[in-house]
């Protein structure tokens, strides 16, 4: 990949070590992918926050890239961290683990990017423009960037979206080229659809199909298709597979299916979503905690949660809820007595992480119970959790 003259100086020095780190980190991907060039970024999404994800080997690289002066040029903003960065008390969260966690997000800050831990900025108002260029590495905000809104994202690591912040710039190759946004086949969803495990478990089972591939939706209605669900689908097929981007007929402002043969399609039936649910219980009791927020949040999920337990008049819950969320999102909830309610009904809005990056099993727990494809696929490998997934009726009643 050839380096413009000014890209050229930064990689010999000029702007310091860390801008020369991390143009050497984009011409080695442009490299490695065939990009003919580096193209602007308007903005910057950083995965890798939480220690549980990091561990102390990436805590220390924060840190020295931070000391020898690495700085964001764009907006820039970070995914969740391994636990509620004000009540991390409140959640049980050991005190070693926090002191590391506080120490990721000094160095992120002193870079300038932006604390907003959460892996939804869709839902806070980031939301880049159809045909706009970003540097995104969570891989649901990814799909979700890519397939809702249009914008253009390849899936980016940790440290690839950090070296675009500093820098501004991404490698042009993949889904930043528009003869690559194609789907290569088309989902007939026949199932009806109507609650969010159902788009949680068709993207289980789509993921499993498409691996990285693009694909294209027919069937699922419009009505059916609020952006909530559609991030749940989204966050699955991304779990299960390594999906960037997907079409949906009549939903995602981009429809790009070639015609012809070679299309092929697969069917998805009521009865495959049912079966898939059923594949990703391995709790049938009590669970320790009901986590729900994988993605997080949006402030009408957790007005709906709010709603429902009033509704249960004081009945108290039997085991902990945390409802995760954006700290934005979460102040919002404060303003409006959500978090309040939930709170009155022994839950608690969580905000600055989730069920998968906060240390879990360090806190005691064994069972948890989510109506998140994503999360429930993750827990049991990543977090030696047993799940249970059920829409949030069950998981509250
Ligand atoms: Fe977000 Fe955590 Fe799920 S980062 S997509 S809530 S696993």
């Amino acid at each position: 990949m050839d380096l413009n003259r000014q890209e050229q100086r930064i990689l010999d020095g000029e702007q310091g070590e860390a801008a020369a780190k991390a143009m050497a980190i984009l011409q080695a991907i442009g490299n490695i992918y065939g990009a003919d060039k580096l193209i602007p970024v308007t903005s910057a999404q950083v995965a890798g926050v939480s220690y549980r994800t990091i561990g102390d080997a990436g805590l220390e690289f924060l840190s020295d890239f931070a000391r020898k002066g690495a700085k964001a040029t764009i907006p820039a903003y970070l995914n969740p961290a391994g636990m509620d960065l004000k009540d991390w008390k409140k959640m049980g969260v050991p005190k070693k683990f926090a002191e590391k966690q506080l120490q990721i997000m000094s160095a992120y800050t002193k870079m300038g990017i932006s604390p907003t831990c959460t892996c939804a900025p869709y839902h806070i108002g980031i939301r880049p423009a159809l045909g706009e260029h970003v540097a995104w590495s969570e891989s649901n905000a990814i799909s979700f960037a890519n397939s809702m809104l249009g914008a253009r994202t390849n899936r980016e690591s940790a440290v690839s979206a950090l070296s675009s912040a500093i820098l501004g710039k991404t490698p042009n190759f993949g889904l930043h080229l528009e003869e690559n946004r194609k789907a290569g086949f088309v989902v007939a969803v026949t199932a009806r659809m109507e609650k969010i495990t159902d788009f949680g478990a068709l993207g289980a089972i789509v993921g499993k199909i498409a691996g990285d591939r693009i694909l294209a939706f027919i069937g699922i209605r419009k009505a059916n298709a609020t952006e909530e669900r559609m991030k749940s689908l989204g966050a699955a097929m991304a779990a299960t597979g390594s999906v960037a981007l997907y079409f949906a007929k009549d939903i995602t402002p981009e429809w790009n299916v070639p015609k012809g043969a070679a299309i092929k399609t697969v069917e998805v039936s009521q009865r495959q979503i049912d079966e898939a649910k059923a594949a990703m219980q391995s709790e049938k009791g009590e669970v320790g905690l009901v986590a729900i927020g994988c993605p997080h949040c949006s402030i009408g999920e957790i007005r709906e949660i709010a709603k429902k337990l009033e509704a249960r008049k004081g009945k108290a819950l039997t085991m902990k809820l945390w409802v995760c969320t954006s700290r934005k999102t979460k102040e919002e909830s404060d303003r409006l007595g959500y978090s309040a309610a939930i709170e009155k009904a022994g839950g608690l809005v969580v905000a600055d992480t989730c069920m998968v990056v906060a240390p879990l099993e360090e806190m005691g727990f064994s069972s948890t119970a989510v109506n998140s494809g994503k999360a429930a696929t993750y827990l049991p490998s990543l977090c030696g959790q047993r799940v249970k997934f059920a829409d949030i009726d069950e998981l509250l009643g």
